[in-house]
């Protein structure tokens, strides 16, 4: 193998198993020849099949809204997928936390081994009210495929202090220093003080689960200045109250999680909408922190587009899924806010240096990623 060659061989078989995947950034298509419509999700591996879900998108700029809700598709190999339906459906009921037309973003489901329950978070905005009320909705099923009972929605860990803050930091004093922070772009950010009693802004996010069964719901918080780390309960439909901040003032959004070797990843995008910018990359060796900023993992230019790393082959970090200790793959969405059924998916596998840093290489399919 050349020197920088840092695909293992470990991964070439992996691949090399895969059947035909499909293309990224072009349509993907079901085994009844639908287009899939799972935008801003991911992949739940659990007994031997893999389900993969997202906000169903429609027409038009209405596809920014939930009309629908969350779709889901299950498959053998991560090529071919079936149509498993609207998992968990928006209501009609009005002022439902879910009616038809509130937004309904990046959903994200856990088995919980304890419990035996099929747990789905996501980001929710209440329907007429903008990005404003940054909620985060939990929903369970008893099956991986739903239906998906919507349970409640609320802003994470109020009157919850960040768990690195000793007793006696935990004053009023402490609070007033994470107010209104102003920005290096000269704006200001509202910090976990603010939000203190209310809970915390929940906006882009993902969910995380440790190799001990310890589960995390990773997200956007402060304005999306910060991201916060927050520990669920056991049966992962609360908090456990223990949170953690990361990337102060980086503004970080569309967080990605993965384990490999001892070191927990988080890959994300800037904040600037659905406008593609450059990813960035985070490693620690707790959940807790500290986290060290790798920079950009991305590599090479879509083929499609033309576009290059510095803007994410045009496309937002959305998933991370193990396949294997030998494979994992990052999962991106091609946004298109104009009509959003016509955004796009990409998928790629990851590649780790024995001193734990990651490249992405673009690929046409995430099994031709191969030299
Ligand atoms: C992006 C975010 C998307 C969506 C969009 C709205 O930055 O990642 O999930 O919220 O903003 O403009």
């Amino acid at each position: 193998m050349k020197k920088l060659n840092i695909m293992t061989f470990a991964m070439a078989a992996a691949l090399a198993a895969v059947a035909a995947a499909p293309e990224n950034g072009k349509l993907w298509y079901d085994t009844d020849g639908h287009v899939i419509n799972a935008h801003g999700g991911g992949v739940l591996a659990h007994e031997g099949t893999y389900y993969l879900y997202g906000e169903h998108k429609v027409y038009g700029e209405a596809g920014n809204k939930a009309h629908v809700g969350v779709h889901m598709y299950s498959s053998k190999d991560l090529c071919s997928w079936k149509d498993e339906g609207v998992v968990l459906a928006v209501e009609e009921t009005p002022g439902s936390r879910i009616e038809d037309g509130c937004i309904i973003e990046r959903p994200k489901i856990l088995f919980c081994e304890k419990t035996g329950k099929f747990v789905m978070f996501f980001h929710l905005e209440l329907k007429g009210q903008g990005y404003r009320a940054a909620h985060t909705g939990i929903a369970v099923a008893d099956a991986a495929t739903g239906p998906y009972k919507f349970l409640r929605s609320m802003r994470p860990n109020a009157g919850q202090w960040p768990a690195d803050l000793s007793d006696k930091e935990r004053t009023a004093e402490t609070m007033r220093k994470f107010i209104e922070i102003p920005q290096w772009w000269g704006g200001v950010a509202k910090q976990w003080g603010s939000h203190f009693a209310g809970g915390q802004m929940s906006r882009d996010m993902t969910l995380f689960k440790d190799d001990d069964g310890t589960a995390y719901h990773v997200f956007a918080s402060e304005d999306n200045s910060t991201v916060h780390v927050a520990e669920l309960t056991k049966d992962y439909l609360d908090y456990s109250g223990r949170w953690w901040r990361m990337a102060e003032s980086q503004w970080t959004e569309a967080p990605a999680v993965c384990k490999k070797d001892g070191w927990y990843y988080l890959i994300g995008s800037g904040c600037s909408g659905w406008k593609p910018n450059m990813a960035r990359c985070y490693r620690a060796r707790s959940m807790q922190g500290p986290w060290e900023f790798l920079g950009n993992p991305c590599r090479g230019v879509n083929e499609l587009n033309g576009v290059g790393p510095e803007k994410t082959w045009g496309g937002q970090s959305n998933f991370i899924l193990k396949v294997s200790d030998a494979l994992y793959l990052a999962m991106f969405d091609i946004w298109k806010p104009k009509n959003q059924i016509d955004s796009r998916l990409m998928w790629f596998p990851m590649e780790f240096t024995p001193d734990g840093t990651v490249s992405i290489r673009w690929c046409a399919a995430f099994d031709r990623c191969k030299r």
